[in-house]
């Protein structure tokens, strides 16, 4: 089958468009709004974009029902501050939880009762259910089209400025994800779970794509 995504004719049940593009990582994003509410959130329009300085995106889509933006991106705007928590298979329903939209002054942390360690760089706190926390700094904000009219899109660049990985997860010198199980997000309501895990070397002469060269600062 073929759909133009302007004419949206894919004559399925679901615009399959979110199945197209999996599995997405989640971000489960910590910010802190001005009134001191801790926020917290999952996205999976959600990557690294660079390694070298560690760089991150996430995609902020439409608003919540209310007809508030989003208190995530509200929250960056404010202060410029986030941090990325990594969803283990364990905290996937505590996750998805925190999804439910409440109003800005009432924190998902709270509500969900998460326990939180504090930042070491940045204010929001990290969730200590998560093994791995990214603290990181808005490097850009990119405004989105939005086909919805009154909705937002918008993309958030960040620099990754520091980053804690428990150490019972860390096998080796290596970070051991059969320990971690990240929770992935597919499309529908469907999720997956990193648990089948194999190596593949590179054609001779390759980089190895963890090895940095030429480094300015090392
Ligand atoms: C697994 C998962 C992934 C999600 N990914 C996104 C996303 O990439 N972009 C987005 O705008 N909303 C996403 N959502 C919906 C937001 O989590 C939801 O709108 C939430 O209420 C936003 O919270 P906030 O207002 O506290 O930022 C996702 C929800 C779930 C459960």
């Amino acid at each position: 089958m073929f759909y133009e995504t302007a004419k949206n004719n894919h004559g399925l049940k679901y615009n399959p468009f979110k199945s197209c593009i999996v599995p997405r990582p989640i971000a489960w994003i910590t910010t802190l709004n001005d009134d001191g509410t801790h926020n917290c959130a999952p996205y999976s329009f959600f990557n690294g974009v660079a390694a070298d300085p560690p760089m991150v995106m996430y995609a902020t889509n439409g608003k919540q029902p209310m007809g508030n933006h989003k208190d995530s991106i509200s929250n960056i705007r404010k202060n410029g501050e986030f941090v990325v928590n990594i969803v283990p298979y364990s905290a996937k329903d505590k996750m998805n939880e925190t999804t439910a939209p409440l109003s800005p002054n009432e924190s998902e942390v709270e509500v969900s009762k998460l326990e939180t360690k504090l930042s070491k760089i940045v204010s929001p706190v990290r969730l200590s259910i998560s093994p791995i926390h990214l603290e990181c700094k808005v490097y850009k904000i990119i405004d989105l089209p939005s086909l919805v009219s009154n909705e937002y899109n918008g993309m958030v660049l960040g620099n990754v400025v520091g980053i804690h990985i428990n150490d019972d997860v860390i096998d080796d010198g290596k970070v051991n994800l059969d320990k971690i199980k990240p929770l992935s997000r597919l499309g529908y309501l469907d999720y997956s779970v990193v648990d089948n895990i194999f190596e593949m070397h590179r054609p001779e002469g390759s980089p190895r794509p963890d090895q940095v060269k030429n480094r300015k600062d090392t």
